[in-house]
């Protein structure tokens, strides 16, 4: 008891915290200028269900099932989640801390698919306005303070077939443009901004330069990206470099002078996922271009993409994928992918100009949208009311909601384990195989009987006179 109590102290007072990262030139790097990539799941647990604007909830809202989340992912070996639909108005700092102290940095929307709250595809002009970009403010001040917020996303997949490639990206380009003045003028530090495009080939190319490139030729253009992401599911099944066309996004995106990433990957067209791609993405084919990527995703909802199955009273069933991926991520060589400055100089951001554009309709206008009126006075000004967020103490990292591996057997200690750098692979084992789990648990049980029946063999023996204490080894012990 006096143990526990105090590695309890122990674990209050310290708030295990992750150093922030930044961008440099075409990578994420540490305090130390090592190299980061992202090893991501992207968490949506409810699906869009999980946020409503009417309601005080979103995925970053709830401590219990984020400390369960936390620790399963702590488990499969991630370093990173990606959240899409986020209030700015409720509270995250339970969650944000939880997912801090197991060494997982978020890669955050600022948009939702509620009217108001994202660009249109179609007339964009027409949800670019004072209150949408105000949201979109209030999101980066929610969660600006967190040293474990890596990145915002200014659009998703706003460019999703060739039809709204004409006017949508000067739209992005300008939302990301407001965001970076917003961040430059009211965050501590430069959080990086960009776009996740939709694997779009034909205007994938066209979206990535029209978005990396500065228009004055210079790295500080306000407008230009910080980074690009895409969404990519080319990868089906056990695939390979060429026949799943990586190697043609690997040379489609060679000359990034910002970092590259999949905002989201993992095809499900061949069932059970078994990510033979984890191992070409971290591999010497792709480092050179990709920082990494997101899985999509963590819970199982009815798109099927699934890791985790998770009921309504909260308990999870893991699934076949999550073992997939995670003996994949456990491959990986994570102090070669981590732990080294980044080779070479990267390349200069091309000049903006229709040049760099090769897909007839693209737009190649560099003139971008002004801001709606208003907007410039919440850049100067900061929006009010304010939301804001901030690291808080947890005082206890236990999981109290069960979690089960695929055979049914119940994962035993699950806990999140304060880290302080970046999670990686067997950083949290509590026995997270159905195989362990299942050995772990009968040899548990055994151990029991074996106690239980000794003792009372040796009461029987030596003192069958003296009445029996019921020796307490667990609650509904049945051997003594
Ligand atoms: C701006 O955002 C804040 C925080 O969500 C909200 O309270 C406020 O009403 C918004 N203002 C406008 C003009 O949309
Ligand atoms: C593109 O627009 C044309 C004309 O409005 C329409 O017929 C076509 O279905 C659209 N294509 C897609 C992929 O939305
Ligand atoms: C997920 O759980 C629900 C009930 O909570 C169940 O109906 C469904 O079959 C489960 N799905 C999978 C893939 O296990
Ligand atoms: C370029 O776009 C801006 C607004 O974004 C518009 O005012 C201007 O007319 C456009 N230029 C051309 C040549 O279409």
């Amino acid at each position: 008891m006096l143990i526990q109590s105090a590695l309890l102290a122990l674990g209050a007072t310290a708030v295990a915290a992750l150093k922030p990262l930044t961008v440099k030139d075409n990578n994420f790097v540490d305090e130390s200028g090592n190299r980061f990539q992202i090893v991501g799941v992207a968490y949506q647990p409810g699906g869009s269900a999980a946020y409503d604007p009417l309601l005080n909830k979103d995925p970053l809202s709830h401590k219990d099932t984020c400390l369960r989340d936390a620790a399963l992912l702590q488990i499969l070996g991630v370093n990173a989640i990606r959240v899409y639909n986020l209030n700015p108005n409720v509270n995250h700092d339970e969650c944000a801390s939880i997912f801090n102290a197991a060494g997982m940095y978020m890669l955050l929307d600022v948009n939702s698919p509620f009217p108001g709250e994202s660009l249109t595809d179609f007339n964009p002009w027409e949800s670019y306005y004072d209150t949408y970009l105000n949201r979109t403010f209030a999101v980066v001040e929610a969660f600006k303070d967190y040293p474990n917020t890596l990145a915002f996303f200014s659009g998703n997949e706003v460019i999703s077939n060739v039809n709204t490639t004409e006017f949508v990206p000067r739209y992005v380009r300008a939302v990301t443009r407001d965001l970076k003045n917003y961040v430059a003028k009211h965050a501590s530090r430069p959080i990086p901004v960009g776009y996740s495009a939709a694997d779009v080939r034909t205007a994938l190319f066209d979206s990535f330069n029209y978005f990396q490139c500065s228009i004055e030729g210079e790295d500080d253009d306000m407008s230009r990206a910080d980074l690009f992401a895409l969404n990519s599911y080319s990868w089906c099944g056990d695939s390979s470099f060429e026949q799943s066309s990586y190697d043609k996004l690997v040379q489609g995106l060679s000359d990034n002078s910002v970092p590259v990433f999949f905002s989201e990957y993992g095809c499900n067209q061949v069932k059970p996922r078994i990510f033979t791609e984890v191992g070409t993405i971290y591999g010497p084919e792709m480092t050179g271009v990709f920082s990494g990527g997101i899985v999509y995703e963590y819970s199982q909802e009815e798109n099927d993409f699934g890791l985790v199955n998770i009921s309504s009273d909260g308990t999870v069933d893991l699934l076949s994928d999550f073992y997939a991926f995670q003996s994949q991520l456990a491959k990986l060589d994570f102090t070669t992918l981590e732990g080294s400055k980044p080779a070479g100089s990267a390349p200069k951001p091309p000049v903006c100009s229709s040049k760099l554009i090769t897909t007839p309709k693209f737009d190649n206008n560099f003139t971008l949208p002004v801001e709606p009126p208003n907007v410039q006075g919440y850049i100067d000004n900061g929006i009010k009311p304010v939301p804001s967020g901030k690291l808080v103490d947890i005082s206890d990292f236990t999981v109290s909601l069960a979690v089960r591996n695929s055979d049914g057997s119940v994962l035993t200690n699950l806990a999140v384990k304060q880290l302080d750098g970046p999670n990686q692979p067997g950083s949290n084992k509590a026995s997270s195989t159905p195989w362990l789990g299942w050995y772990g648990q009968l040899w548990l049980d055994e151990a029991r009987i074996y106690i239980s029946v000794t003792l009372r063999e040796i009461l029987d023996n030596y003192a069958p006179n003296i009445p029996r204490l019921r020796l307490i080894i667990s609650q509904d012990d049945p051997w003594l």
